[in-house]
């Protein structure tokens, strides 16, 4: 078949949650139209490697330990990937949302899903994500950042997080999916908290806690993007910790039963979000929901989020009119339309 676009779907990754991407790529493998799409499957293992040729998503799950994909390092991959028309990244946290994986196709020059190097860096990063969203006047809980140098000096801690009360949220900067996160609901538990998100990275977000319902909302686009439907997500624990995201147990509410207007604004917040931090192609935008005052908080952007067949992202857009095979088209097609905008004007500038 002539004229099919190649689509390299890469999975697995560095971060803990290696395994979640596979989940999603085999969605994503699925639903590619074969019509439109030639598909070329990408692994990256546990180590950084890149698995090329043969079924590296069976060798990653362990499925064919004989796969007759080559193992190579990424330098050696880049002009694998320099081959297709398009990347599409299906990798979460670290060495895949980050800006890390979007840079290295930058400079193989291959279009790809998702926001480009600066929105893929600060919408993974939750501090500056946070003070991204506060210049744009988007409503977050109060929020501290500490250094893990720093929190050996006591006085130093309480003094930074002097004026936020109990519980407290503490997390890595950097991560997704829950990992390293804690609730802390007293004094006595903060330390201990500390000292784990600190095993994660060196920059610890120390939040308010709210009791708060949590709304979700997929956003779809490149210069003009739209927002989805509004979901809710129904957690089964006594937050939306790594076990309550994947094991089954929390529920999702799509549509979310809320009002109108509260609706209304988290659409709205939610494509301001996506401006704010420069996404592209797909973001999936979450929020509290304050149950005692009813306010609307912003918690964060995912700039790939979930894509398993539960995942909140695919069922938002299936809700909001955009079946799954329709939904991977339109990113490839957005990927594409951007790599466009981007490179319209590229050489344009005279050299003096
Ligand atoms: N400030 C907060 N108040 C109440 N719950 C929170 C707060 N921050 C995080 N949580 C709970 O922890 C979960 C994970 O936090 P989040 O910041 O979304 O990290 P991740 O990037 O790992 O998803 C949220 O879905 C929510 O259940
Ligand atoms: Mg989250």
């Amino acid at each position: 078949m002539a004229g099919r676009i190649r689509v390299a779907v890469v999975f697995g990754g560095q971060s803990a949650e290696h395994s979640v991407s596979l989940q999603s790529a085999r969605f994503v493998l699925e639903a590619l139209d074969p019509a439109r799409f030639e598909v070329v499957p990408i692994g990256i293992t546990g180590e950084g490697r890149f698995l090329v040729g043969g079924d590296p998503l069976a060798r990653l799950t362990g499925g064919a330990p004989q796969s007759t994909s080559t193992e190579l390092a990424p330098a050696a991959a880049a002009e694998r990937v320099a081959g297709v028309d398009v990347v599409f990244p299906v990798l979460h946290g670290p060495h895949g949302e980050d800006g890390t994986l979007q840079g290295f196709l930058e400079l193989a020059g291959v279009p790809y899903v998702g926001a480009g190097v600066l929105g893929s860096a600060v919408g993974m990063d939750k501090a500056v994500m946070k003070m991204v969203f506060a210049q744009a006047g988007l409503p977050l809980v109060p929020w501290r950042l500490l250094l893990r140098s720093e929190l050996a000096d006591q006085e130093l801690v309480e003094g930074r997080l002097s004026g936020l009360s109990y519980p407290l949220f503490v997390k890595p900067a950097n991560m997704g999916s829950s990992v390293g996160i804690s609730r802390v609901s007293s004094a006595g538990e903060r330390a201990a908290a500390l000292a784990d998100a600190a095993r994660y990275d060196r920059r610890i977000v120390v939040e308010q806690g709210v009791d708060a319902r949590e709304l979700e909302c997929g956003v779809l686009g490149n210069e003009r993007p739209q927002a989805s439907v509004v979901g809710e997500v129904l957690a089964s624990g006594e937050f939306y910790d790594f076990q309550a995201k994947y094991d089954g147990s929390s529920g999702l509410k799509i549509p979310a039963e809320i009002d109108a207007a509260v609706a209304r604004e988290i659409r709205a917040h939610a494509v301001q979000a996506f401006q704010a931090v420069d996404a592209a192609g797909m973001a999936r935008v979450d929020f509290f929901l304050d149950r005692a005052s009813g306010r609307v908080y912003l918690n964060e952007i995912n700039t790939i989020p979930g894509f398993t067949r539960f995942s909140m992202f695919p069922l938002l857009w299936q809700a909001s009119g955009v079946d799954f095979p329709e939904l991977c088209t339109r990113l490839v097609d957005l990927a594409l339309a951007r790599h466009a905008e981007r490179n319209r004007g590229a050489g344009a500038e005279p050299v003096a």
